[in-house]
């Protein structure tokens, strides 16, 4: 695998620490907000962090997508990662699992620990990794096989059930987990693709939750669906949160509002601000979240 692996602090003087100015596209007077590389508002540590993330970095060659960002994710948390389009918020949040490696050119630096281990360590075996941290993405992406054979897909690829009924019941309990026995019971052989989208999305979670992971990295699992899809999904948010930590990229505030216990806002690959969710959305602390979270851009 070609990522870089270090884990001295990753300000790389060449490349050049920035201050980039931002003028919201919208604003009535051309003031000018100043982003300070590294420095985050608000909240972005934990007592109790699932993931250590400390100034990292990411590259797609030459360009730098993620600018020196340090953040914990609390355990059993429910984290919104929000900001405009082309900002870095899937390209950090496909650290986590490192879902990054599989892209030739990009590259990541910096120290990102999941429960103190580094996720980097060229020793991680990496399905074992993304079994921890199971994903969820934007369009349901099921298997071209039966309801059943996708759930039970990942307990057989990893051993977890060795015998018939054993499996069954791990199909079961996921698919009630991810609220969608009721309609699947009767149909576990019928092909997943000819569900809904929103079962699909629900199915997908289900498939995630079947191999028990520990944190379920979302990137925007609900902007193909309906509202009525987009509810059960958040719905669904709310309880896995008790059981798993839970990263959701989303482009919907309301969203975000409505799920996520905090919120952190991206801005051109940096960490601008993190805090309390209710926070964020009534006294933001900086002037760019404020200016996003008010319209004035985005
Ligand atoms: N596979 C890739 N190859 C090259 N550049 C990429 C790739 N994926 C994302 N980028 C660039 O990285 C930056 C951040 O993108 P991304 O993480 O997708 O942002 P967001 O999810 O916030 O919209 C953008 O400038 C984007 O063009
Ligand atoms: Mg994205």
């Amino acid at each position: 695998m070609s990522t870089m692996n270090t884990l001295k602090p990753a300000v790389d003087k060449e490349v050049g620490a920035s201050r980039d100015t931002v003028v919201p596209a919208h604003e009535e007077r051309p003031e000018s907000a100043v982003i300070e590389e590294a420095k985050t508002v608000g909240k972005p540590f934990s007592d109790d962090p699932k993931f250590k993330l400390r100034n990292v970095e990411v590259f797609y060659g030459q360009d730098r997508a993620i600018k020196n960002i340090s953040l914990d994710i609390a355990r059993n948390e429910v984290i919104a990662f929000i900001g405009p389009s082309g900002c870095g918020k899937s390209t950090f949040l496909r650290c986590l699992n490192r879902m990054n490696d599989s892209i030739d050119i990009c590259r990541v630096r910096g120290s990102l620990l999941l429960d103190d281990q580094n996720i980097y360590d060229s020793k991680r075996d990496v399905v074992e990794l993304r079994a921890r941290v199971g994903m969820v993405f934007q369009k349901p992406n099921p298997f071209p096989k039966s309801i059943y054979d996708n759930v039970a897909y990942g307990p057989r690829i990893h051993g977890l059930a060795n015998r018939k009924s054993d499996l069954d019941d791990i199909v079961e309990n996921s698919l009630r987990k991810a609220g969608l026995w009721d309609e699947a019971k009767d149909r576990l052989d019928a092909t997943a693709t000819g569900m809904s989208g929103g079962q699909q999305q629900r199915l997908c979670i289900a498939r995630a939750i079947a191999i028990s992971p520990e944190v379920i990295l979302m990137d925007e699992p609900c902007s193909a669906l309906d509202p009525i899809a987009t509810a059960k999904v958040e719905e669904l948010i709310a309880e896995m949160s008790e059981s798993y930590t839970i990263v959701i990229v989303t482009h919907s505030m309301q969203q975000a509002a409505r799920v996520s216990h905090r919120t952190a806002y991206f801005h051109l690959g940096h960490l601008v601000e993190v805090n309390e969710t209710n926070k964020v959305f009534t006294a933001p602390e900086h002037e760019l979240t404020e200016s996003y979270i008010t319209g004035r851009f985005g």
